[in-house]
Parts: structure tokens; C-alpha cells; sequence
């Protein structure tokens, strides 16, 4: 009989060879975070689906066509969250964290959901690490994101990562620029892309995005935001620069880039990897939203964060290094099945120091156990057979020396612990 189903496609099963990098990830992430004063927070792993309409925006990808919506028991309409910055703004208000000291720092790392074509790098199912700063303006806090994201890649050791930065503008300055850009297309809208022709009507400066060779010699020449920035938006973006040059963070401006989601305001940023080409290359990215609360409803409060793609990162921490996989210390054989809840026992006496030691079980021939012994990983192992049994004494073999020694069980731990570098 067949198997009853396959995974379902853009997931993926992260096994446990995949484990060693996602552990370096979270342990680096929880490390800069907490360095930085960011405390973590998780939000539900659905939403109302108006959180994410009002929050990301109609005219974004995630909104138009990639949201996971369906309708409950209740006949309420929920969306697995596409991205955690729109939950993260709620839930800061729900409970109560903007009548804290501000701004309110957290971090968050868990899966996210957008119904998109899989490819390499791109799934239906991922994982992100990010950060938000709600309730403070300063430029100065786009700055600390964005060497937060920096130095995470640094402890990952992940090379080849370059920052792309631009500023988008605001409410102030935006609209003006969005019509500069809508006159600027106008007379050539029939050379465009059906995709670009849309974004002309619901989102012009999303024509920057477009990937399509019909669109570039016109993208080419258009005008770019970062010139016609108001002079506050102007001031901020150079603070950033600025920020970013004495914290010697190389970047790239690019006026082109301007991110797929509608709740952005002046800076926006991305880390690009040169490794996963096309449009996969991003493995993270954020930016300002100062207009999402008001978008939300809530009382009008700046933020700035960033999401990393946990998935897109292991790709490249496994292009540019092995891991270290976690191997046992002991491995606990007993060539007898009678004798196996005696070294069960005697596992759990060595475990209680502090050591990985993993029992073996089964009737086989000692050289084949102590192949696995090896393939494990594990430095020494624990040996009990007829003949120990009846001398009361285990056998203690040091895998890299191949060598090994017999003794009373009350010698047991006194022996291991210095063979494995302890007491
Ligand atoms: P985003 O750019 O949509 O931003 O996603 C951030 C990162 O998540 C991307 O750069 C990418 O690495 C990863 N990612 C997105 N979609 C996929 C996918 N289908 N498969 C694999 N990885 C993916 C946000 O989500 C914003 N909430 C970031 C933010 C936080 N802005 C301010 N604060």
C-alpha cells in the first residue's frame, strides 16, 4: 500500500541534520537580541484576517494573492500569519505595552505562511527571527535595528552578505512622489507588463519591484523617492547613514529598493546573499512602519524592525560551512539482553553528571555495536557481557585511543568523568 500522503508542497522537514545550524541561528538570535535589550515575544500562529488586510495592505503580494484564509466553525475569517509585524503591533497594544517605559523592544522567531510558488529558497511554510522596536522615532533606532540584523550574520559567520538601504519617505512627502512617478509612466503605460500596469493603479512605487525585462528600460530612468524626500524624512535618512558609517556597516544605497509591504515609512533595508540569486536572495529585511498602528486603529505610534529568513539563512550557513552535530559522550552497549536494564541503569548513572549518553539496544555482536559506536560519534563506550556479569565489572573503552579497561561498577564515574575531559 502507498504511503497515505505526501508533505505538503513548500514545506519542508528540517531532520535532524538540519538541526546544528538551526540551533546556531536561534542561539545567535536570542544572544544579540538579549545584548540589545530585546525581550522575545510569540504571537498566535493565526489571526483575524483583517490584521493582516489592514496591516501588510491590500495591494501587497501577501494581501492580493499568498494569504493561508479560512473560515472557522464560528464563521470567522482567520489567516495563518504571513509575517509577524501586524500581530506584534497588537498584541503590544492589547497588552498594555505602550504604557511601558518606550520604546518596547522584542524579538520573535516561529514559522510564518504565504501561499506562493516554491522554489528554491522560497517555501509555503518558513521560519523568520525578527525584532521590533515600537514606540520611538529616533533614527537612531533604525540604526540599532539594522546593526542588530548585521551583527547576527556576523556571529552566524555567514559571508557574502551585503545591506541594500533606502528611504521611502512618508505621509508627508510620499504622495507627491507617488503622482511624480504616476506622470512619469503615464504616457508609456501600454509598454508595460500586465503585473506593472496594476501596480501603476493600486501601488506605483511597487513598479520598482518588477522583475519583468519588459519594464527596465523604463524603471531605468524613473524618479526616485530619495530625491524628492521631505526634509524631515531627508534629516532621518542621513542620521541613518550617518549611524551606519561609525558602526562601519558597508551598505549599498538602492533607490530601487522599496519592499512589498504597504506599512513602510523612511528607512527601509534589506540583507541580500549574492549565493541564492533571483528573487530568493533577501534573507531578511525590514524597515520604519510609523503609520502601521494608525493603519491597525490603534493610537499612532513609530516602530522599526526587521524579519530574518531562518530558511534562506541555512541555506547559505550550509553553502559556506559543516556542522557540528551534537554526538554522544557515552554509548551504553550490553551484548546480552539480560543485562540491558542494567546498563540502562548504568546510563542513567553517568547521565546524572551531566553527560549525552545513549543506550544501545538489542541483541548484536560487539563489533557490530561498536560500529555504531563510531558512526555516532561518541567517545567512549560502555560495555557489559556474560563475562563482565560475572566478574561484576564493566568494561570502559576509550573510542579514539581504541583502548578500554575493566571496572567495578563503583569505579564507573570516577573513571568516565576524566576520559571525557570532567571530574
Ligand atoms: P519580508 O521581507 O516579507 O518582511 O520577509 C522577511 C524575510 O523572510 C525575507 O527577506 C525572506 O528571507 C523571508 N521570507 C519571506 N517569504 C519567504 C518564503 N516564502 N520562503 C522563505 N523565506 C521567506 C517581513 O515579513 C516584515 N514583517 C519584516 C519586518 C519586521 N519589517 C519590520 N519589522
Amino acid at each position: 500500500m502507498a504511503p497515505i500522503a505526501q508533505r505538503a508542497r513548500g514545506t519542508q522537514d528540517l531532520l535532524p541534520a538540519d538541526q546544528p545550524y538551526w540551533e546556531t541561528m536561534e542561539a545567535a538570535a536570542r544572544d544579540q537580541a538579549s545584548r540589545f535589550g530585546y525581550q522575545r515575544i510569540e504571537t498566535p500562529t493565526f489571526e483575524a484576517t483583517e490584521l493582516f488586510q489592514r496591516g501588510a495592505g491590500e495591494s501587497s503580494d501577501i494581501v492580493a494573492k499568498e494569504m493561508y484564509t479560512f473560515t472557522d466553525r464560528g464563521n470567522r475569517s482567520l489567516t495563518l500569519r504571513p509575517e509577524g509585524t501586524a500581530p506584534i503591533v497588537r498584541a503590544y497594544f492589547d497588552a498594555g505595552l505602550d504604557q511601558e517605559p518606550q520604546p518596547v523592544r522584542l524579538f520573535y522567531m516561529g514559522p510564518y505562511f504565504r501561499y506562493d510558488r516554491p522554489q528554491a529558497g522560497r517555501f509555503r511554510e518558513f521560519r523568520q527571527f525578527g525584532i521590533e522596536a515600537i514606540g520611538d522615532g529616533s533614527p537612531v533606532i533604525d540604526v540599532e535595528s539594522i546593526l542588530i540584523g548585521w551583527s547576527w550574520f556576523a556571529a552566524l559567520d555567514v559571508g557574502g552578505v551585503s545591506l541594500h538601504l533606502n528611504s521611502i519617505g512618508d505621509e508627508v512627502c510620499r504622495p507627491a512622489y507617488r503622482e511624480r512617478l504616476r506622470e512619469y509612466y503615464r504616457p508609456h503605460l501600454s509598454q508595460l507588463s500586465e503585473e506593472s500596469r496594476t501596480r501603476f493603479e493600486k501601488n506605483p512605487l511597487r513598479l520598482f519591484d518588477s522583475k519583468d525585462p519588459q519594464d527596465a528600460a523604463l524603471k531605468r530612468d524613473a524618479p526616485h523617492i530619495v530625491d524628492h524626500l521631505c526634509a524631515p524624512c531627508a534629516e532621518a535618512f542621513r542620521v541613518v547613514k550617518e549611524g551606519l558609517a561609525s558602526e562601519e556597516i558597508p551598505f549599498e544605497l538602492n533607490p530601487e529598493l522599496v519592499r512589498g509591504l504597504d506599512y513602510y515609512t523612511r528607512t527601509v533595508f534589506e540583507f541580500q546573499h549574492a549565493s541564492l540569486g533571483g528573487a530568493q536572495n533577501a534573507l531578511g529585511g525590514g524597515g520604519r512602519y510609523d503609520g502601521l498602528a494608525a493603519a491597525l486603529g490603534y493610537r499612532s505610534t513609530p516602530g522599526v524592525g526587521f524579519a530574518m529568513g531562518m530558511d534562506r539563512t541555512a541555506i547559505a550557513l550550509k553553502e559556506s560551512k559543516p556542522a557540528t552535530p551534537v554526538v554522544p559522550d557515552v554509548y551504553a552497549v550490553a551484548l546480552d539482553a539480560a543485562d540491558e536494564l542494567y546498563v540502562l541503569h548504568l546510563a542513567s548513572s553517568v547521565r546524572a553528571l551531566g553527560y549525552r549518553v545513549v543506550f544501545d539496544p538489542g541483541p548484536a555482536r560487539l563489533d557490530a555495536k561498536l560500529r555504531k559506536a563510531v558512526k555516532r560519534g561518541a567517545r567512549v563506550a560502555l560495555i557489559v557481557g556474560p563475562e563482565e556479569r560475572e566478574k561484576k565489572q564493566i568494561v570502559i573503552r576509550d573510542m579514539r585511543a581504541k583502548t578500554q579497561t575493566s571496572v567495578a561498577e563503583q569505579e564507573l564515574l570516577s573513571t568516565v568523568g576524566p576520559m571525557l575531559g570532567g571530574a
